[in-house]
């Protein structure tokens, strides 16, 4: 058994325009000691699958089906008080706005202290202190300041606090949202390295959400690339970065600077990802693929087995055998930069 399993999931929000499918019939699983990666452009879903997994959709948001087993427990069918037992204590979220996710009435101290002493009665106010102490240091932060409140911490030390949160009572699952963007350099190494001697000690495992690709390198063993709610390519890292069979993909990979070629163009794919209340019909990706046809654009694609790569492609199968020098050309990518301008003046 999977210690997770995500099986065509999918999330709505309620807007003005009608339900948005932010996340439209994803699927994928997470083993123990497992981390995956979740990458994708900004609005296309990330965020709110991480909240769907721990239970904390905002009001307007909702699951409108599929299941969320957590160690063969389905959470989506859980009441919110079963939930709230699993939440720090085996499923942990590090947000993406730490403001939103601490409570802005009690000091950082009271906060961790509570998570500890609901989910581990018997825990005494010393060894409370201690793990407060540990996490504060381990995340570079005076303990001195636990006393404060969230809004006497800047931005990076928020993040810094809540990761300390989510890592004080060792959790089987850490949802990690852009971890750590607000941090420098020298800090997120520290961060990371402590969230794997983490995952060693507990088996945990880990759904990082990045824009980082270095941190996707060295932290992932697997990465699901999300378009327009969807899951476009799913498989292990090594093969996403470097053999991918769906042009979104490449055409991603193309915008990651890549660690080995230095003087790779930084080319990012043109375009917008389409409206989430009604998209088209067919590929989510299709306007923007250079390798589109009339069947990308009326029939959506299956998935596709290669090498190890579940991708939702028409053409992945021929990727290998006739479409990889295209698809990796950069003209085939400027070409269809150029066609869209012409086409939309
Ligand atoms: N509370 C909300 N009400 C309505 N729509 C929302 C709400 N929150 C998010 N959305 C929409 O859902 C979609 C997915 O948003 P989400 O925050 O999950 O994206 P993301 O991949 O995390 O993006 P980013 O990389 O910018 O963090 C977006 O189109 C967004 O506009
Ligand atoms: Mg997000």
């Amino acid at each position: 058994m999977s210690l997770l399993e995500v099986d065509g999931l999918e999330v709505y929000y309620e807007t003005e325009d009608g339900p948005a499918k932010a996340v439209d019939d994803v699927s994928f699983t997470l083993e123990e000691g497992e981390n995956l990666g979740i990458v994708g452009e900004s609005g296309c879903g990330k965020t709110t699958l991480a909240k769907a997994i721990i239970g904390i959709l905002p009001d307007a948001g909702y699951v409108n089906g599929g299941s969320i087993e957590f160690k063969g427990d389905d959470l989506t069918t859980m009441t919110g008080e079963q939930r709230r037992r699993l939440k720090w204590e085996e499923i942990s979220m590090i947000a993406q706005s730490a403001m939103n996710s601490l409570n802005p009435v009690y000091t950082i101290r009271e906060q961790i202290v509570e998570a500890i002493e609901t989910h581990r009665p018997g825990t005494g106010r010393v060894e409370s202190t201690e793990i407060v102490t540990e996490m504060f240091e381990l995340v570079g932060l005076d303990p001195d300041r636990a006393d404060d409140y969230p809004h006497q911490f800047s931005g990076g030390m928020r993040q810094r606090a809540m990761i300390a949160m989510a890592l004080a009572l060792e959790p089987s699952l850490i949802l990690a949202d852009e971890p750590t963007t607000a941090l420098d350099v020298i800090m997120q190494d520290q961060i990371l390295k402590r969230i794997s001697q983490i995952q060693d000690e507990v088996n945990s495992s880990m759904l990082v959400i990045t824009h980082d690709v270095s941190v996707v390198a060295e932290t992932c063993d697997r990465v699901l690339v999300m378009y327009a709610g969807k899951v476009a390519e799913i498989g292990p890292v090594d093969e996403i970065f470097n053999q991918p069979y769906h042009p979104y993909t490449i055409g991603l990979k193309r915008a990651f600077p890549n660690i080995r070629k230095t003087d790779q163009d930084l080319l990012s794919i043109k375009g917008y990802p389409p409206e989430l209340v009604d998209p088209p019909e067919g590929c989510r990706f299709a306007e923007r693929c250079p390798l589109a046809t009339e069947k990308c654009r009326h029939e959506e694609p299956e998935a596709h087995f290669n090498n190890g790569l579940r991708s939702y492609c028409h053409y992945a199968d021929d990727i290998d055998t006739e479409l990889r020098p295209v698809a990796d050309s950069p003209m085939t990518w400027e070409q269809t930069a150029a066609a869209q301008q012409t086409g939309g003046d």
